[in-house]
């Protein structure tokens, strides 16, 4: 298949994440690594995605899974080189595979070199600026410059030290080994500009933008209110706070457009960003992909909404009529290295929060990865996780697969805590496990753990339940009724079909409470029964693939078809 040279192909794409630690193991060290996703280049093509995203495969500590980037211009050893990965991005392309790498602009590790030294410079010095560096509050400076918490808990100010003395405190949003970066600093700008440049001249197709809504602060980095009740500091991340959504954020991304344009002349045209904003209501999110900024932005809305007819109309009515006013394409998204497994979200009692046609009742909404009591229910789990990636796929805009999810893989939520790498297990007081149960190795072939991911002597740097037997990636190919040959039917349709991708959509009157039902032009129509009663299927339609049985023309409860009429 060759390269798609459409200008606007990323309105309609489908990106595959590969989130390289734990996608395939060629030099059997546990890990992933760049050869192993070369190994499987072929998976990916035949499952019938346009692009792959991979998230940082940058030299770094992996304090946070590599989000903690310590050389923005290199390739972190345990991964590779950066001539395979030139290779890998050679062969993506020869496949028709377009390549997004993820760029990490609002913090570096600890381990970076410009860290270093301003670590070792004076306060006030240059080297400091780069950072955002104060003095601490006190008489003594023992108090943090300000109350903001850090993502992964605890304050989200360090105190250094020099010479046995402590010294000024270092902001880091997330974990501690990770500084923010001084977006003030017209240096760090300038920085950033170049390493893009360095990787779109490398033929990088764009990047995954991470955390696009914090690099610019408050002015003054004033304190939070505080909440009367409980004495902690008020931090509302996903509405807007001193360090998220600040509107003088807009001009860091309107600079980025003006680098990815810039290549417009170039054999692959001009590059695309996807933002990583965790922003809602959807019309202050739409800001991000306005036709001066980003191309496309994730629409966690979606993802954090809960299975229920009603939300989910609601939120695709928002999406569309926020992205549309702005002109840019939706795009859609499941599930991601830090989120919950679809599979195991949907089964829970719990699936998430309630949308009106206004928007997230932020009431219902219990955090990113909460975990529900109640009993989760894996059967209900995958067979609604196959709905939803019909209706996913057939949503006008483009979509998102997070490795794994094809296979129908599940949260492993009982992994050893002593193997628990997420910073959130050490930063919560081991109160909160965090996100690593979505990030555990691929699974392949064969009977048993390592299933492939790695040679069979080589245990993956995270365990693989025994279960996972049942849902290889050999194992499932040529059966029909499989979760993949499901994801793989829809992504060959979708290919061939003119009416999926970016586009408009027409609810379907006339149809039961509790069942969505849409139709997109020329002839396509998908419908999705969240109800408990089976819905019978228009009469004339052509099934073109079912979730569930289609074979009595009838839609059962959590089943999605797409049909032609
Ligand atoms: C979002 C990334 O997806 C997540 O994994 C990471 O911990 C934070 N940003 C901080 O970089």
């Amino acid at each position: 298949m060759p390269l798609d040279h459409d200008p606007d192909w990323w309105r309609s794409a489908v990106v595959y994440q590969v989130y390289p630690r734990s996608f395939a193991d060629a030099d059997g060290d546990g890990t992933g690594d760049i050869l192993g996703i070369i190994d499987r280049l072929d998976y990916l093509a035949e499952l019938g995605v346009d692009a792959i995203w991979v998230s940082p495969w940058y030299p770094s500590p992996w304090a946070d899974g590599g989000y903690d980037v310590s050389d923005y211009r290199d390739i972190a050893p345990e991964l590779g080189t950066l001539e395979q990965a030139d290779v890998f991005v050679t062969k993506a392309h020869e496949l028709g595979l377009r390549v997004l790498i993820d760029l990490v602009p609002n913090h570096s590790s600890d381990e970076h070199a410009w860290f270093q030294r301003a670590l070792a410079a004076e306060p006030g010095s240059a080297e400091r600026d780069l950072y955002l560096f104060r003095n601490g509050r006190g008489a003594d400076g023992d108090t943090p410059p300000n109350n903001w918490p850090a993502m992964f808990g605890g304050s989200a100010w360090e105190r250094t030290e020099s010479g046995g003395r402590p010294g000024q405190w270092y902001l880091h949003l997330f974990d501690v080994k990770q500084p923010d970066w001084n977006w003030e600093n017209p240096v760090v700008a300038d920085e950033f500009d170049a390493i893009l440049r360095f990787w779109f001249d490398r033929g990088i197709d764009g990047f995954r933008i991470d955390v696009a809504n914090s690099m610019a602060k408050a002015p003054g980095l004033p304190d939070l209110p505080v909440d009367p009740d409980t004495g902690e500091p008020q931090s509302h991340t996903l509405t807007g706070t001193a360090y998220m959504n600040q509107p003088h954020v807009h001009d860091i991304l309107r600079r980025w457009r003006t680098v990815s344009d810039s290549y417009a002349d170039s054999e692959l045209g001009a590059r695309i960003f996807v933002s990583e904003a965790w922003v809602t209501p959807v019309d202050e999110l739409a800001k991000y992909v306005r036709d001066d900024e980003l191309h496309t932005t994730f629409n966690f809305d979606a993802l954090m909404c809960e299975w229920t007819a009603e939300s989910q109309r609601n939120v695709i009515n928002l999406t569309l009529r926020a992205m549309g006013d702005v002109g840019a394409p939706a795009t859609w998204v499941l599930a991601n290295h830090d989120t919950t497994r679809v599979v195991t979200r949907y089964g829970r009692p719990v699936t998430g929060a309630r949308f009106t046609p206004d928007g997230m009742d932020l009431e219902s909404f219990a955090g990113i990865g909460s975990v529900p009591e109640g009993v989760t229910d894996l059967g209900l789990g995958r067979k609604r996780a196959r709905a939803a990636v019909l209706l996913e796929l057939a949503l006008p805009g483009g979509a998102y697969v997070y490795q794994g999810d094809e296979l129908g893989l599940d949260e492993v939520e009982d992994l050893p805590e002593e193997l628990l790498q997420d910073p959130t297990w050490e930063r919560s007081g081991h109160t909160v496990r965090g996100r690593d149960g979505c990030r555990v190795p691929m699974p392949w072939t064969g009977s048993e753990a390592p299933y492939g991911f790695g040679p069979p002597a080589s245990p993956p740097w995270l365990p693989q339940p025994d279960r996972w037997s049942e849902l290889t990636a050999e194992g499932q190919d040529g059966d029909p009724r499989s979760h993949l040959s499901l994801y793989r039917a829809a992504l060959a349709e979708r290919r061939c079909n003119p009416a999926l991708g970016d586009g408009g959509l027409i609810w379907d009157a006339e149809v039961p409470t509790g069942v969505l039902s849409f139709t997109r032009e020329p002839g396509f129509r998908c419908v999705v029964n969240f109800g408990p009663d089976a819905y019978q299927l228009p009469v004339g339609a052509e099934v073109l693939i079912a979730s569930g049985d289609a074979s009595s023309r009838s839609v059962g409860a959590d089943e999605a078809v797409w049909l032609r009429i």
